[in-house]
């Protein structure tokens, strides 16, 4: 019985630590699908578009929910509110984690 609720208790730590962090892996993933394409590999900027990698976490997320919302930050943000529509919350932790732990 006690192993049951320590595995339960652990199972929501990782679960919530998951939740919270992002997962890089899954980030870099979702990253090569079309970011790159634009923001360049890794995140490190390529003419127009700016670098990402690096950034803070908080900065990531909440340039990402700005966009998903269909708001514009800069000149170009069409592109950019297009590209973040379809991302979940998941999706946006994942890759800002990814984003923020390339160097
Ligand atoms: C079609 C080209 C293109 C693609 C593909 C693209 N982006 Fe962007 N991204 C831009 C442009 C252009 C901007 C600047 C927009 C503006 O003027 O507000 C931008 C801005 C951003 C910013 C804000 C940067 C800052 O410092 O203000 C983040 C974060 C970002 N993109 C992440 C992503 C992620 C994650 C993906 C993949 C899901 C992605 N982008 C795909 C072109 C693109």
């Amino acid at each position: 019985m006690k192993g049951l609720l320590f595995g339960i208790l652990v199972f929501f730590i990782l679960a919530s630590s998951y939740a919270w962090s992002g997962d890089i892996e899954a980030g870099k993933a979702r990253y090569a699908q079309n970011c790159g394409n634009c923001h360049g590999p890794g995140g490190m900027g390529l003419a127009s578009y700016p670098k990402l990698k690096g950034k803070e976490i908080s900065y990531l997320v909440d340039k990402l929910k700005t966009y998903r919302a269909g708001t514009r930050i800069g000149p170009n943000s069409d592109l950019m509110i297009m590209m973040a529509q379809p991302l979940s919350d998941v999706e946006i932790a994942n890759l800002a984690a990814y984003l923020n732990a390339e160097k």
